[in-house]
């Protein structure tokens, strides 16, 4: 991946060999995209501190989130049809994350199943949970997801309707790809694609085909998503979860400070202050903005992690000193194995690695643990509070019974 140097350069190459309908999907944000703006400028717009003549000789990205050690305080996020992407891209992704030292989250929505994902990694993954109407579904992807050695799952509250993104419609995205004429003239002029997803280990959704009867033709996603996604969705529902689920629970899609409370109530050991990168709740607050009211509310009581905007390195330094212990990346990464596969998401993640690095030095920090709301211009000594929770048990032992 010569000549990449940032993350646009990523997105450039990926736009180049990524079907558009693809393309599309992961780029866009719900309606007219006001909150997928918002992410971005908010985030800009926050001032980072210039210090001098402090020795950064020795910098360290490491830290902790959930007991687990991370390399660097950065996690890749659960992406729906990531093996749309590339083909494998959910294995690609995984590995990548492991030699990074980094957890990579399984959509419930991928392509690749849990079990393509935990047979060509060796490291645990975490795996995210779309609640669907069926709930013995939900409570078999849990089995499926400790059966695969997952001891942390992301519970995703934002989607219980889905926001539309006027592209997907346009485009007409469907899984596997339809036979449009404009869809099969794009797929012919990106060959490497078509030829890394027709090798893949799976086509269409892995978790779901096979496993939900009638559901062995997936094909217009909004349409499944409408019909299986549960609009009755509610805490008690999150009360049985965290009772059935013996690893961590981190609850994701989280921007309101009572909604935090009620999270941290009901036992999350993690949420993910998230607006699902702009692509659900069209003007709703940027991330970045609700992210220190939400920290202020119950950063001492659990952990934060934060996602929506993050294309730099300055941008995790601006989340960290708001209050995360560490950021989710999206499009970031998916650009990067759209560009690349296995390499591409390697790049993305020293790319923000490094400028993360850059940043922590210039702005006179040595360590994770030391960036505050001193890093932040205007801002004060102590903004971040700083729960780590205990280590659970790596693996859970076994699936309790039910069904
Ligand atoms: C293409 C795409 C698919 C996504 N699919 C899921 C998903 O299946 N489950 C989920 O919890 N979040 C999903 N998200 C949201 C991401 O996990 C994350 O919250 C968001 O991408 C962060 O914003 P960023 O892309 O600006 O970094 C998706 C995001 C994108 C861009």
């Amino acid at each position: 991946m010569k000549n990449v140097a940032c993350i646009d350069d990523l997105r450039t190459i990926a736009k180049a060999k990524v079907p558009r309908v693809f393309f599309d999907y992961a780029e866009s944000g719900s309606y007219s995209e006001q909150t997928l703006r918002a992410n971005r400028a908010d985030l800009e717009a926050i001032r980072l501190r210039q210090r001098v003549l402090v020795d950064v000789s020795e910098r360290n990205l490491a830290t902790t989130v959930l007991g687990q050690k991370l390399a660097a305080p950065l996690i890749l996020s659960p992406i729906g049809l990531l093996g749309m992407q590339h083909g494998d891209g959910e294995i690609l992704a995984a590995r990548a994350a492991n030699e990074a030292g980094i957890p990579f989250t399984l959509s419930t929505m991928s392509v690749g199943s849990i079990e393509h994902v935990a047979a060509a990694t060796h490291k645990p993954f975490w795996f995210q949970l779309y609640v669907i109407r069926d709930r013995g579904f939900s409570k078999a992807l849990m089995d499926r997801a400790v059966a695969a050695k997952v001891n942390t799952l992301v519970l995703t509250v934002d989607l219980q309707v889905l926001g539309q993104r006027h592209k997907d419609v346009r485009n007409g995205l469907t899984v596997p790809p339809e036979f449009r004429i404009k869809n099969v003239i794009d797929i012919a002029t990106k060959p490497a694609w078509a030829w890394s997803v027709l090798n893949g280990k799976s086509k269409t959704f892995g978790n779901i085909s096979g496993h939900v009867p009638g559901m062995e033709n997936v094909n217009s996603l909004g349409k499944w998503t409408q019909d299986q996604f549960d609009p009755a969705l509610t805490w008690k529902d999150v009360e049985w979860i965290k009772d059935y689920w013996p690893g961590h629970l981190v609850i994701k899609g989280i921007l309101d400070v009572d909604d935090a409370r009620t999270a941290v109530k009901m036992g999350a050991d993690a949420i993910v202050v998230s607006n699902h990168g702009g692509r659900q709740l069209d003007g709703t607050s940027s991330s970045i903005s609700m992210l220190p009211r939400v920290a202020d509310a119950v950063g001492s009581d659990t952990e934060i992690l934060f996602d929506g905007g993050i294309r730099t390195g300055a941008d995790i330094v601006r989340a960290i000193a708001l209050g995360a212990r560490a950021c989710l990346i999206g499009r970031a990464y998916v650009w990067g194995l759209g560009a690349g596969g296995q390499a591409g998401v390697a790049k993305a993640i020293d790319i923000l690695r490094n400028e993360l690095s850059v940043t922590m030095a210039l702005t006179g920090v040595g360590r994770i643990a030391d960036i505050d709301g001193r890093v932040l211009e205007g801002g004060e000594a102590k903004a971040k509070p700083a729960k780590a929770a205990k280590p659970k048990a790596k693996a859970p032992a076994k699936p309790k019974a039910g069904g």
